[in-house]
C-alpha cells in the first residue's frame, strides 16, 4: 500500500477537494482508493457523497476503543471513505489525547485492516501543526502539499519545508514531497507571478499540472460529486485528470 498525505500550513486552500477529487479521478482509472479524514472538521464525507445523518467514523470509533474494520463507507464513484465521524468538542480533546499517547494510532489501525499492497490510502488533515498531521506524516510514503498562488502561501513555504525534513528526509522508503497549486487564475497577474517563484524555487518538486480556479469545483460539492462527475469537461476535471496521471506514473516508478 501506498500512503498519501495532503497537507498544508494555512487552512481553506483545497487539502479536502483535491484529496476527494484525486480519490474519485484515480478510482475512475482503475487505481483502488481509501481516503481517510484526519480532520475532525469530518468535511471529507460531504465530498465524498456519504448521506449527512452518518455520523461513524475514526474519531467514533477511537473513542469506543474498536478496529475500523466495520467502516464500510464507499462513495458513489466507488471510493472506499473512512470519515473523521461525528464527535464533540470534548470528546475531540479525548482522541488528540489518545493519539499523543499512541504515536503509532494510524500505523496500528492501518495495518489491522489488512489492505492489499496495491492500494492508494489518501489522507486529508487539518490544516497547520496538529497531532493528526504528526500522525499523517510519520507513516506517508508521498506527501502532497496544497497551496494558493498567493503570498500568504509562499510565506509559508520555509516553515512547510522545515515540517517536511522533520518527518520524511531521513526515513527509509520515503518516496517524496511535492506541492500542488489549486485555485490557480491565470489572468490574474499575482497568480502568474507566484506561479512562476514557486516554479523556480521547487523545481521537479512541483505538480507540473496546477489546478484552476473553476466554478464547477464549488459547484460539484453542493451536488456531493467529485467534479469528474459533475462536468466531465470542466478545466478543473481535465486538471484532476492529469493530476492521476502523473501521480500512477510516480507510483510505477516506484516499483520500477
Ligand atoms: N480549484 C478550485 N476552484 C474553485 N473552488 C475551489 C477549488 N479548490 C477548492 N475550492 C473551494 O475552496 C473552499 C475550501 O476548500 P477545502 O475545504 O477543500 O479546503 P481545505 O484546505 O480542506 O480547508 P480546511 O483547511 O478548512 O480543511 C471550498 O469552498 C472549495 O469548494
Ligand atoms: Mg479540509
Amino acid at each position: 500500500m501506498t500512503v498519501i498525505a495532503v497537507i498544508s500550513m494555512k487552512g481553506g486552500v483545497g487539502k479536502t477537494t483535491v484529496t476527494s477529487n484525486l480519490s474519485a479521478t484515480l478510482t475512475r482509472f482503475g487505481q483502488r482508493v481509501l481516503v481517510i479524514d484526519l480532520d475532525p472538521q469530518n468535511a471529507l464525507r460531504l465530498h465524498c457523497g456519504i448521506p449527512v445523518h452518518e455520523t461513524g467514523g475514526i474519531g467514533r470509533d477511537t473513542l469506543q476503543g474498536v478496529s475500523w474494520e466495520n467502516l464500510d463507507f464507499r462513495s458513489p464513484g466507488g471510493v472506499q471513505v473512512l470519515p473523521f465521524g461525528v464527535v464533540s468538542d470534548e470528546e475531540c480533546m479525548v482522541i488528540e489525547r489518545h493519539l499523543v499517547e499512541h504515536p503509532g494510532w494510524l500505523g496500528d489501525n492501518l495495518a489491522n485492516l489488512g489492505l492489499d499492497e496495491d492500494i492508494v490510502i489518501l489522507l486529508d488533515t487539518p490544516p497547520g501543526p496538529s497531532v493528526y498531521l504528526q500522525q499523517a506524516l510519520s507513516i506517508a510514503d508521498i506527501v502532497l502539499v496544497v497551496l494558493l498562488t498567493d503570498a500568504g502561501s509562499y510565506a509559508v513555504l520555509p516553515a512547510t519545508e522545515t515540517l517536511l525534513k522533520h518527518y520524511g528526509a531521513f526515513r527509509r522508503g520515503f518516496l517524496g514531497s511535492y506541492y500542488v497549486l489549486n485555485q490557480v487564475d491565470a489572468s490574474r497577474t499575482l497568480s502568474r507571478d507566484v506561479m512562476e517563484v514557486v516554479r523556480h524555487d521547487l523545481g521537479a518538486r512541483l505538480m507540473p499540472f496546477p489546478i484552476h480556479r473553476d466554478e464547477a469545483v464549488s459547484e460539484s460539492l453542493a451536488y456531493q460529486k467529485p467534479v469528474l462527475d459533475y462536468d466531465r469537461y470542466a478545466q478543473a476535471s481535465q486538471d484532476f485528470e492529469q493530476f492521476a496521471k502523473w501521480l500512477i506514473q510516480k507510483l510505477k516508478d516506484k516499483t520500477a
